[in-house]
């Protein structure tokens, strides 16, 4: 039996989208009846066609899988076009800048924006249909205009998030060949400018496949112009005709590429597809959030992480909904930021990381309390498994234990939600995603068996049959995508997909997620693979080894601990500066998100006698653990004190 459980509050459920436990489970039930039939239903009823689809699901070469073969669509259309009619003059963004300046895009707006944008990069820039187009953007009303332009002719858009820096930028460039790069002279952060097109610039340098950068003058600072390479939005669009017809696309036509870190040093290019995708995150934002025609719903995401794809542009635009995009930082100029946001918007639908909900409570426990929250109705999380006392905090005080949290679970790689909580039907737990959602075929199995284990048993979670929404391959790399997702754990003698995550299920079904299986780690709800790290760090000349694991951290989530084995065998001579020399690199490599909590110079790293390094015992160290493997087999058991001490007293 389930304990700690919180029921929707019935006059919410009333009027939900799905308002029951026995709605669920209908639902539930006619996607295990008959699954194709399910999702055919769905995508004729939400999606609007230009041409109807033949087949609904095809798995003859799997886990290569098309949905909805035959069909054409255009996910701009499906976004702006078909809501002209009925919503031209509602709010499609509202986009609150981060000193405190407003701007509302109604979809009649939204419409001649992209379309503008569109035949800019049509007529001025070349582009077109399957082309890539890296975009690298402050959170502006102007980078979803990208993404929807490039979607409406058909480019395939990669967002790279603002904090990478060129290194990384350049990296996903090269591994796309884009041939576009759409940027911004920079943004406000703190009410003071920052800059992104030097970055740019520097990702340009020498051999680049970019032939045009467009720049969106935003913050008006001075940048460089490389002539014949660069220009202004804000110039070139004033000429643009507001008229672009949307490209008929297929529905296994890419629609964008998403980075990702995986377990080695390289990140993966996730691709996602038209017709799947849009329809789940439509659907998800119709059941998850139960967002109603009047509501206002606000996503603290940034656009260049997936939950700013899904759940900030696609997913609420697709449904007709208003979506909120905030330029700003959330604790600035305080911790009741958000809340006041909340009130002036009277936002309905708040969704963040459980890295801001512990920030916001340790920054501004009261803050909730200074302002009128009664507009909210949902609160969501995403990211990271949340705490019970962050889950408390956000129920309690920003909920005003009326609304309903839905703690979602799922990646870059399922384009949407996989297992959450409906907000007018699923009993709710603190700190647990709860169920699959219908039409998601989500189980925890065990590994060596394939078999689905037993309540309170925990496993590897997995999803056992296609969804629509789920990730089409690894850009350039079929192997990668089929060994990275398909690789580990078989039910029936097939190969399903594993996240990558484990699970445990908690009595009725209940899902909890504890966390990555594997060498990823979760930095305040940023994904970072621990060798990408490392491959930085070892571009330092003196560096002979390294390696790097996950640290509790009570507000990212996780912290990076990295030990680092220099050349020299005289040690250190000053470790500050070594440690700000290496957390360059880091920077340069990578970008700040990735910079290491906690360093060590360890004199060697524990290994196995065939010179596999033994991370499990550096997980332990950094946890300050008591070691209980047995450390007998290491090629040199004594380093494990040696560092051990060490780290005791890095921490001390
Ligand atoms: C973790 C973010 C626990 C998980 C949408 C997953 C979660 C990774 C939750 C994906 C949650 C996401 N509870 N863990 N509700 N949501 N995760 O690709 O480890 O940036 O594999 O997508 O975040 O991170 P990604």
């Amino acid at each position: 039996m389930l304990k700690d459980i919180y029921q929707p509050n019935p006059e919410f459920a009333k009027d939900a989208t799905i308002k029951s436990m026995d709605e669920y489970n209908e639902l539930v039930k006619k996607a295990t009846d008959d699954y194709e039939g399910f999702w055919a239903d769905y995508a004729n009823e939400k999606i609007d066609w230009f041409k109807p689809f033949d087949t609904v699901l095809d798995e003859s070469n799997a886990p290569f899988v098309k949905w909805f073969d035959g069909g054409q669509l255009n996910v701009a259309h499906q976004c702006i076009d078909r809501h002209i009619e009925t919503r031209k003059n509602k709010a499609a963004i509202i986009f609150e800048g981060d000193r405190g300046d407003k701007q509302v895009i109604t979809y009649l707006d939204l419409y001649y924006n992209v379309n503008k944008f569109a035949n800019l990069l049509k007529e001025d820039f070349g582009v077109k249909k399957g082309d890539r187009v890296v975009i690298y953007m402050p959170m502006i009303p102007e980078a979803a205009y990208a993404m929807l332009a490039c979607a409406r002719i058909g480019a395939i858009h990669s967002i790279v998030f603002g904090g990478f820096s060129s290194e990384a930028l350049r990296d996903r460039i090269e591994d796309a060949e884009a041939k576009v790069v759409i940027t911004a002279d920079g943004a406000y952060r703190k009410t003071k400018p920052y800059m992104l097109k030097p970055v740019v610039d520097a990702a340009l340098t020498g051999d680049t496949p970019v032939k045009k950068v467009l720049v969106v003058e935003r913050n008006n600072e001075e940048v460089t112009w490389v002539a014949g390479r660069d220009y202004s939005y804000n110039e070139l669009i004033k000429s643009k005709s507001g008229k672009c017809d949307a490209e008929p696309m297929e529905s296994e036509d890419p629609l964008f590429l998403l980075y990702t870190s995986g377990s080695t040093g390289k990140p993966k290019g996730v691709q996602h597809n038209t017709a799947g995708y849009i329809l789940w995150a439509q659907m998800t934002m119709e059941w998850v959030f139960d967002v109603k025609e009047n509501d206002t719903y606000w996503c603290t995401a940034d656009v260049g992480w997936i939950t700013g794809h899904t759940y900030i542009v696609y997913g609420p635009l697709a449904m007709g909904a208003t979506t909120v995009m905030f330029e700003g930082v959330i604790t600035f100029p305080d911790a009741g930021r958000p809340w006041k946001m909340v009130e002036e918007h009277k936002i309905n639908q708040f969704y963040t990381a459980p890295t801001a909900i512990r920030v916001l409570h340790k920054m501004g426990e009261d803050e909730p309390a200074k302002y009128d929250l009664s507009s909210l109705k949902v609160l969501g999380t995403v990211g990271e498994p949340i705490d019970p006392p962050a889950w408390k905090w956000y129920y309690e005080e920003v909920g005003q234990s009326k609304c309903a949290i839905v703690d979602t679970y799922w990646q870059t790689e399922t384009g949407g939600h996989v297992v959450s909580p409906l907000p007018g039907a699923t009993p709710i737990k603190p700190a647990c995603a709860t169920l699959p959602l219908p039409g998601i075929i989500a189980e925890i199995l065990d590994p060596e068996t394939g078999e689905k284990v037993g309540e309170g048993e925990s496993g590897y979670m997995c999803i056992t049959r296609p969804w629509p929404s789920q990730i089409r391959g690894v850009w350039g790399d079929e192997e990668r995508y089929k060994k990275s997702y398909f690789g580990d754990v078989k039910k029936d003698g097939k190969p399903v997909y594993f996240t990558g995550d484990g699970a445990v299920y908690g009595g009725d079904g209940y899902i909890t997620i504890t966390g990555r299986t594997d060498d990823v780690i979760n930095v305040s709800g940023h994904r970072m693979g621990t060798a990408e790290v490392e491959a930085a760090i070892k571009k330092h000349d003196n560096v002979a080894e390294v390696a790097v694991v996950g640290k509790p951290h009570s507000l990212k989530g996780e912290g990076i601990f990295a030990y680092v084995v220099l050349k020299s065998d005289e040690g250190v001579a000053d470790e500050i500066e070594e440690v700000k020399a290496i957390n360059n690199i880091i920077k340069k490599e990578i970008g700040n998100i990735a910079l290491c909590d906690d360093m060590i110079f360890a004199p060697g790293l524990p290994k196995t006698r065939s010179g596999k390094i033994m991370r499990r015992i550096l997980r332990s160290i950094a946890k300050g653990e008591a070691i209980t493997q047995d450390i007998s087999t290491l090629e040199d058991p004594s380093i494990v004190a040696k560092i051990e001490a060490m780290a005791n007293c890095s921490t001390c």
